[in-house]
């Protein structure tokens, strides 16, 4: 193989270079104990919330997420909580019932992608904490099928922000060395994916509020 062509095999492959081996192997995802500082991250980057304001948490798990906007924002008006799994659901609403005593909290047992009736228009603020690639990946498939949930997806987060509304996602994209196309099965996708997907989905303004390795907060306003 001629210099040139190992430098081209390299780009494709950095992982047969030692020294870019040595330095990377197991370091690439934050890992974690990054958590904290990406979910604050995201908190940081959010818009002033008030009394008017109507959070919309999208695969909200326990209320993790949610509950962090909620401690930052106590004068928050309005909160409804989407999860498919009814015991996280249901903790997640106590959590914040007891956070938010003033707010409307409400609880919706429902998936994206699932073709459940979302609220539309709704959402001054849209928040979707570490379920868009993670979810597509466990669903399995091919990279295609894992692309339809995830445009069924993006389009009933978008459907569900006000004229005004924003989403703002906490993510864990795809480790550089990731390969693989339709046919291949399903993958988290690169940062360029993902950004090209929300654009394709109605988004503007995609934003990266935030990023450490994987870990990614990505804002943007729904512009059809
Ligand atoms: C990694 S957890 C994140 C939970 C929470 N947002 C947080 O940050 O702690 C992913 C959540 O997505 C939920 N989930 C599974 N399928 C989903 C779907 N189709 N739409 C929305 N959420 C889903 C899971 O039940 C789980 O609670």
């Amino acid at each position: 193989m001629c210099p040139d062509d190992r430098s081209e095999e390299i780009r494709r492959v950095p992982w047969e270079h030692p020294d870019w081996y040595d330095l990377h192997d197991t370091t690439w995802t934050a890992g974690p104990e990054r958590e904290p500082e990406h979910y604050r991250e995201l908190v940081l980057a959010l818009p002033p919330l008030d009394a008017g304001d109507h959070l919309v948490d999208v695969g909200a798990g326990t209320g993790k997420l949610a509950a962090l906007i909620a401690r930052a924002y106590p004068r928050l008006g309005r909160v409804t909580l989407i999860e498919p799994n009814a015991d996280k659901l249901e903790r997640a609403q106590a959590r914040l019932g007891e956070l938010l005593p003033g707010a409307r909290v409400e609880a919706l047992a429902a998936g994206l992608g699932d073709r459940s009736r979302l609220p539309r228009g709704a959402a001054t603020l849209l928040t979707i904490g570490s379920v868009l690639m993670p979810i597509m990946e466990l669903r399995g498939g091919t990279l295609v099928d894992g692309l339809e949930w995830l445009r069924t997806a993006l389009d009933e987060v978008g459907s569900a922000l006000s004229p005004r509304g924003v989403l703002f996602a906490a993510e864990t994209l795809a480790p550089p060395w990731a390969r693989g196309g339709g046919a291949d099965p399903v993958r988290r996708l690169a940062m360029a994916e993902l950004t090209a997907e929300l654009e394709r989905a109605g988004f503007a303004d995609v934003e990266c509020a935030y990023r450490f390795r994987d870990r990614v907060v990505l804002s943007a306003r729904w512009a059809p």
